[in-house]
């Protein structure tokens, strides 16, 4: 139930803070150790390549997951677009282990991939927010996000909850094969939580930059490098899902390959900046927008940020970025089309479970 929310975008965004702490209680052992099933892990230490399989949002969080599993696991990813898969099949490695993310468990396009790879005798694990779902009782494995129900189209917490059990399993197998890792992640996601937390209480802030930068205009852009890129896609799929503001997300180095040519005098670019190695390039970007007369709202990073930057969100670490800074964008969004007067809750022609392909 709703309560006393206007929407349940609002009180699941609001949610998320606790998702997150949620996730880590129930991915933790008695001994106080991150953990994941055990033949699960054996799964995915098995396997040679892992084969992301997803739609939307859920695709977004498959992109950050290539990078938590390359990195902390050691196993090469490839992430795909569900509905793309199906014809056109690249050539798979000897073990390969396909991952299904989707939020209901039900998205059709994902489903056809897994009915196609179950006959072709791979290995399956689902990632979802419901346990009995469709792709959760088809595939061998499933691990659970842990977010609660999400009745608002747009999804919010469990893109979050995504990001958390992706880099959890991502960990976890790390660890198992002995990698080198030099952070705690339970730490770390804790840590993020409370960062989330200080972003969505400062949501009236939130709403000011909305106005500020989306209030009459017809376009947006979202720009940033390395994950920061896989959260301009995020931030820009929620912003034209419930506003139906035309909105691109891109990579910042791409811009001068033909998108900047859209650039006009107010023309509203939201800039992240939260990994360290590309702050000086995506600054770059701003620059080039600005001059030709963008309304640039940089969003960065404690410790990168600068002066005149719009927003500037907790430090986290570097992996966790996209936990933290997609939720600035999930409220600019979800004010923008507040004040324009859409339906926030459920967006013309889209539907919360797409089951038809
Ligand atoms: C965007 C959104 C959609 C879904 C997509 C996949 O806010 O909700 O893009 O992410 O339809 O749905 P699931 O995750 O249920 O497979």
């Amino acid at each position: 139930e709703k309560g006393t929310y206007p929407h349940y975008m609002l009180k699941e965004m609001d949610e998320q803070p606790g998702v997150v702490r949620k996730i880590i209680q129930q991915y933790t052992n008695d001994a106080g150790e991150l953990i994941v099933d055990e033949a699960i892990l054996t799964a995915l230490k098995n396997a040679d390549r892992l084969y992301i399989i997803a739609a939307g949002t859920s695709y977004h969080a498959g992109l950050v997951g290539k990078q938590y599993f390359e990195k902390l696991a050691c196993i090469p990813v490839e992430v795909h677009i569900s509905s793309e898969f199906g014809y056109n099949i690249p050539l798979l490695s000897e073990k390969p282990l396909f991952i299904f993310i989707s939020q209901s468990g039900e998205t059709a396009d994902s489903r056809q991939v897994l009915v196609k790879v179950k006959k072709m005798g791979h290995p399956t694990l689902t990632i979802t927010n419901v346990a009995g779902s469709t792709l959760s009782r088809e595939a061998d494995y499933t691990l659970l996000l842990h977010a609660g129900p999400e009745i608002a189209v747009a999804s919010t917490k469990a893109y979050i909850a995504q990001l958390a059990v992706l880099a959890i399993a991502a960990y976890v197998t790390g660890k198992s094969k002995g990698n080198q890792i030099d952070f705690d992640l339970k730490t770390e996601l804790a840590i993020a939580a409370n960062a989330i937390q200080s972003i969505v209480d400062s949501k009236e802030e939130l709403h000011k930059i909305s106005k500020e930068y989306l209030e009459t205009t017809r376009n947006a852009f979202f720009i940033g490098r390395n994950i920061d890129y896989y959260v301009s896609l995020e931030g820009a799929l929620k912003l034209k899902e419930i506003s139906y503001i035309q909105a691109e997300g891109f990579a910042g180095g791409e811009l001068k390959h033909g998108t900047i040519a859209l650039i006009e005098k107010g023309t509203p670019v939201f800039a992240l900046v939260t990994q360290e190695p590309v702050a000086l390039n995506i600054r770059g970007n701003v620059k080039e927008v600005v001059t030709r007369g963008a309304n640039a709202c940089v969003i960065s990073m404690e410790g990168l940020d600068e002066h005149d930057d719009r927003l500037v969100i907790p430090k986290v670490h570097q992996l966790l970025t996209p936990m933290v800074s997609v939720v600035p964008l999930q409220f600019i969004s979800y004010y923008a089309a507040l004040d324009r007067g859409c339906d926030v809750d459920k967006p013309r022609n889209l539907a919360k479970s797409v089951t038809v392909e």
